[in-house]
């Protein structure tokens, strides 16, 4: 079975994403993560994240270690991964390695989840369940602040909410691939609801798809 679980920044898609993966014993693969470990290469190199063709390169090449390297998280190397994201011989580099998760499980599990932005519409069109969670920027932005206050990391609040705005704006404008909802793709706002009111819905969602 394949789930897809899309939607923006600090929507809750890890946490939903990991809760369902353990609750299933399903494989679980953060597709942003594919795009941060680029992003981080072409900061490391000193190379320019809008030069398409070094960047395909570089996503060509990744390693698994890449993708679990650390430093991943930070804001620079997200806006950067938003940016490499938007080119097209990026996005086709990366997209075998995001099938073969999703139909080849690894460990043997009979499941994957896979996050991202467009699990639903392009990676997976045939997943069984596909789940698209937002929120207002607002809230978004209020809760990727606190993960990095609680994080360790200085962050400035109105300067995490504009960088939020300003990633959104690209992941959904852009020609390839944009960041929107799967026509069967089934919205959740998390606004109001906590991680296991979430989890919940999420729950009776996939109960309703399972064979
Ligand atoms: O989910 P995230 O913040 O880790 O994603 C980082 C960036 O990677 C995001 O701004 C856009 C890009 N991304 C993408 O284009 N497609 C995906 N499936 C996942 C992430």
């Amino acid at each position: 079975m394949i789930i897809a679980v899309d939607g923006p920044a600090a929507a809750g898609k890890g946490t939903l994403s990991r809760n369902i993966a353990e609750a299933f014993d399903f494989a679980h693969l953060d597709t942003g993560s594919i795009y941060r470990a680029t992003a981080k290469k072409v900061l490391d190199n000193g190379i320019d994240p809008e030069d398409d063709a070094a960047c395909a390169d570089i996503a060509r090449n990744l390693t698994a270690d890449d993708i679990t390297s650390d430093g991943l998280r930070t804001e620079a190397v997200g806006q950067a991964a938003s940016k490499v994201s938007a080119i097209p011989a990026v996005r086709a580099a990366l997209l075998d390695f995001q099938r073969d998760f999703a139909n080849t499980p690894p460990h043997g599990k009979a499941g994957a989840v896979l996050d991202g932005r467009d699990v639903g519409t392009v990676v997976c069109p045939e997943a069984q369940v596909k789940i698209f969670i937002t929120a207002d920027t607002e809230v978004r932005g209020e809760r990727r602040f606190k993960e990095l206050q609680s994080a360790g990391q200085n962050a400035i609040y109105a300067r995490v909410l504009e960088e939020m705005k300003e990633r959104d704006e690209r992941d959904s404008s852009r020609s390839v691939a944009p960041l929107k909802p799967a026509d069967d793709a089934i919205v959740i706002d998390t606004g109001k609801l906590d991680a296991q009111q979430v989890f919940d819905q999420a729950l009776e969602i996939i109960r309703s798809r399972q064979p």
